[in-house]
């Protein structure tokens, strides 16, 4: 009946923002028509320039110590907007945490903790003066398991990430242009992505982020079906803001713009960094874009609709009533940070003290890193640890970093450095540490105040070459600690972990039966000692943010009950994981030579081990507990207000996300969840939908996710599990009615603790 095709459209990788005044509320779609009107009363009272100033990056205004900076208009007592870096914490700052990064987030499968993290990280923007966080991250979604932005986001499943953007928001992988010695401009990379997998995957976070009511939208470096993404008529205007009604403004990512008239009049509404002295680039709105609109090739109409795009929000937010003022010490760190002391910039700033704005959030990071870590293996009650053991503390990922206190940026170091542990990722998204406490500290404090013994050996080479001289006597439990960096502007060069990880593995199970391996990584690793019988126990931390020694402390001794769930698949071959990343070209001098053709569709992480029956190491959606949990194998669905019609009731009309039905509740599953062991533990049932191939086009996954729920068992309590589900969720994107369509058939609910991990099944048909 229908035929999905490569149609030619599509983005990929922007970067949402939700500005920092309310990070994850949803916004009453009658606040966003409040402040649109508010915004117009503004524009109204701006002369031709002032308006150029509220939609280009640095124009006609001393610029704000901010990564992008709007001037002000002082007469109307605008004070203009400071934009800051990133999605894990305010970069490049002193006195601002380390957020667990986007990866740990989603690992925890905790609506309510994805909530309260934004929330810290929203204060601490807004504290600093910033009224917008480039934050959070989703779209290019672990699409290839490589990727050096990964961590930053909230992993390759569309539903989970969805959530994950509703509860908080922002991401992004890139390559731009570059320009050859005989001046040959090479284009960026192009992304061609058929329409059914851009809505099904990589748009369907971002209708969540608007319908959560995101103030800004990025978009990206690279081409989607052949245009730059910040000059892409089909995802700026049809998409995004025709489809799904979003009200705020779409701003460019740092030099990603390329064309004057060309992006203004296909949806760009913002140009970052523009005119900033200290970054010169070429820059297209500013002065450029004054001229385009004098000589009549950008309209006066599509010029007030950028301003106003851009004032909403900031009226929507209250950033008009009592906002702080930028933290005076942001220009002097930043300098530091990026130049070193003496650096002698075309502006000077002061060398304050930092305003100090962490709060209790300590307690928050503290939280999530725990709850983000995975237990993957767990043998002969391997964990928790008890008290007065002798503890073998090893590996080169346990330290304080030899660097010091922050990462670098892009391009720095694409391997990372030796000697010292792995909280957060590298490049733009990376935050300085005003604090950071190691697993050495957390883990020394906590075995020497109770009676235990810590021998420690940090050189992954003397680990790997497994003589252990200096360890006398064998450790009770050997814990070894090891991590792969990830950092914007380059891919990982594979999927091991690095620094001899595997061999250091290997000798150290031989020495000691009782190893237990915990990994900081960006996301998917490889585990190829994962069988070995003396690797007892397996973590998968992630970057936990600052208060990692602390979170894997409670994890170990049991403090907090192990409760993350993978969010995405460890395979147990780097071949095993499909879509590779497009890195070489047949001919570096052709121009349009970097493709990234899309040619899986949907078939991304554990759709593509479903797709072709691949076993994995470790499956999406897997996470054991230190007790057990038993799934009751009846699962009932209930239709709301049925029977369902298959495509959305349009007179309910539009709202920011898009047609209002879409986002209505039409099914509820129910099923049952029972605590069987002797512990007391936290569950994540999972529920995923079957859509029938025989009334859907080819190219539907054999299962998706389509909702969680996280829930606290005493030993032997049971409780009932709902997933409410949206029209969107129980439908598929029909490429000729462009349209959402619940299909006929029998649909098949499946419910369980992992994606095969299946307990409860039932088949039911949605539409007669
Ligand atoms: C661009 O920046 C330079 C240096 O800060 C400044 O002198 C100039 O006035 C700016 N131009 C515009 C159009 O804002
Ligand atoms: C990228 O292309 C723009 C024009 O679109 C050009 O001005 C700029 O110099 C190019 N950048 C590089 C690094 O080649
Ligand atoms: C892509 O760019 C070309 C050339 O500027 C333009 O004609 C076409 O409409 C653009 N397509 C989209 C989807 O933006
Ligand atoms: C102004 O330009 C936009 C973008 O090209 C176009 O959609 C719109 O119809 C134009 N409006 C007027 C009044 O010409
Ligand atoms: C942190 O402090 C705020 C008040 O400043 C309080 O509402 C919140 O509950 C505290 N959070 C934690 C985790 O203690
Ligand atoms: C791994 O460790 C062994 C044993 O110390 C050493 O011989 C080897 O060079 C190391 N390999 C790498 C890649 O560092
Ligand atoms: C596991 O430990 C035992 C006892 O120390 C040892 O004999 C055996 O060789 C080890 N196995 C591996 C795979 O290292
Ligand atoms: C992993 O895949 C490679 C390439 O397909 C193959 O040569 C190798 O044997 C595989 N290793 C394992 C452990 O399956
Ligand atoms: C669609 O919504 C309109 C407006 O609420 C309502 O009057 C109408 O009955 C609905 N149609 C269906 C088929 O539910």
């Amino acid at each position: 009946m229908h035929i999905s095709g490569v149609f030619n459209l599509t983005p990929l990788v922007f970067i949402i923002k939700l500005s920092a005044a309310d990070p994850g509320a949803p916004i009453p779609p009658t606040a966003w028509s409040a402040a649109s009107k508010k915004a117009s009363d503004f524009v109204s009272q701006l002369d031709l320039s002032e308006k150029i100033g509220i939609v280009s990056g640095g124009y006609n205004t001393p610029s704000l110590p901010c990564v992008g900076a709007i001037g002000a208009v002082k007469r109307l007592g605008f004070n203009g907007l400071c934009l800051s870096d990133g999605p894990t914490g305010y970069s490049r700052s002193d006195g601002a945490s380390v957020f667990p990064s986007g990866i740990t987030t989603a690992a925890t499968w905790d609506k309510h903790l994805m909530y309260e993290r934004a929330v810290a990280l929203g204060e601490e923007f807004k504290a600093k003066g910033a009224h917008v966080h480039l934050g959070p991250s989703t779209g290019p979604l672990g699409r290839s398991a490589r990727a050096g932005r990964n961590w930053e986001s909230f992993g390759p499943d569309p539903y989970l990430a969805g959530v994950a953007m509703d509860a908080s928001v922002r991401g992004i992988q890139s390559r731009t242009n570059t320009t050859l010695d005989d001046g040959t401009i090479i284009e960026g990379i192009s992304s061609n992505i058929d329409d059914r997998t851009l809505h099904e995957l990589y748009i369907w976070p971002f209708a969540n982020s608007v319908h959560a009511g995101t103030s800004s939208i990025m978009c990206a470096y690279n081409r989607v079906n052949g245009n730059y993404s910040c000059a892409n008529s089909n995802i700026l205007q049809t998409i995004l803001k025709d489809e799904l009604a979003f009200p705020g403004y779409i701003v460019s990512d740092w030099y990603a713009t390329h064309s004057t008239a060309d992006s203004a009049n296909t949806g760009l509404d913002m140009e970052m960094p523009g005119n900033v002295s200290a970054l010169a680039g070429p820059a297209f709105f500013g002065t450029p874009l004054l001229e385009a609109v004098n000589g009549g090739m950008v309209n006066q109409s599509r010029l007030d609709d950028m301003a106003k795009r851009v004032m909403a929000p900031y009226f929507l937010l209250g950033q008009d009533q009592n906002y702080p003022t930028v933290d005076p010490s942001s220009g002097a760190v930043f300098s530091v940070y990026q130049y070193g002391h003496g650096y002698s910039l075309p502006f000077t700033y002061p060398e304050v003290e930092a305003r100090g704005v962490r709060g209790n959030h300590s307690d928050i990071i503290r939280q999530v890193g725990a709850a983000g870590t995975v237990l993957l293996k767990n043998k002969n009650g391997a964990l928790p640890l008890k008290d007065r053991m002798n503890i073998g503390l090893f590996g080169n990922d346990v330290s304080y970093p030899v660097v010091g206190s922050v990462f670098r940026d892009i391009g720095d170091s694409p391997e990372g450095y030796e000697m010292g542990t792995l909280d957060v990722g590298g490049g733009s998204g990376t935050v300085r540490h005003t604090k950071l406490v190691t697993p050495l500290e957390a883990i020394q404090k906590r075995v020497e105040s109770t009676g235990g013994r810590v021998q420690m050996l940090f050189d992954n080479d003397i680990v790997a070459g497994g003589l252990f001289r200096t360890i006398y006597p064998t450790p009770d439990a050997c814990l070894l600690f090891l991590k792969a960096f990830a950092t914007e502007g380059s891919d990982r060069s594979s999927l091991e972990l690095q620094w001899n990880a595997t061999m250091a593995v290997e000798s150290t199970a031989a020495m000691c039966p009782n190893t237990i391996v915990v990994t900081h990584g960006p996301g998917v690793v490889l585990m190829p000692w994962a069988d070995n019988e003396n690797v007892t126990a397996i973590l998968a931390a992630h970057y936990p943010g600052e208060e990692t020694g602390n979170s894997i402390v409670d994890i170990l001794w049991g403090a907090t009950e192990p409760s993350g769930q993978l969010p995405y698949t460890v395979p147990r071959n780097a071949s095993d994981y499909g879509a590779p990343i497009v890195d070489t070209v047949v001919d570096e001098k052709d121009p349009n030579a970097w493709q990234s053709d899309f040619v899986e569709g949907q078939m991304i992480d554990y759709r593509h081990f479903d797709a072709y029956n691949i076993d994995p190491l470790y499956e999406f959606g897997f996470g054991l507990s230190y007790t057990t949990f038993e799934m009751g194998d009846i699962l009932e669905v209930e239709i709301v207000d049925g029977p369902l019609s298959p495509i959305a009731n349009i007179s309910l009309g539009m709202i920011p996300g898009g047609l209002q039905d879409l986002w209505t509740t039409c099914a509820i599953v129910k099923g049952q969840v029972t605590n069987s062991g002797d512990r007391a533990g936290f569950v994540v049932p999972q529920l995923y939908l079957s859509l029938p191939q025989e009334s859907t086009p080819a190219g539907t996954p054999l299962k998706v996710l389509r909702g969680f729920e996280k829930i606290f068992l005493e030993p032997g309590e049971g409780k009932e599990v709902k997933f409410e589900l949206m029209r969107r969720d129980l439908s598929f994107w029909d490429v000729n009615e462009q349209m959402w369509v619940i299909p006929t058939g029998a649909v098949n609910f499946l419910a369980g603790f992992s994606s095969r991990d299946i307990k409860a099944e039932t088949k039911f048909s949605l539409i007669d």
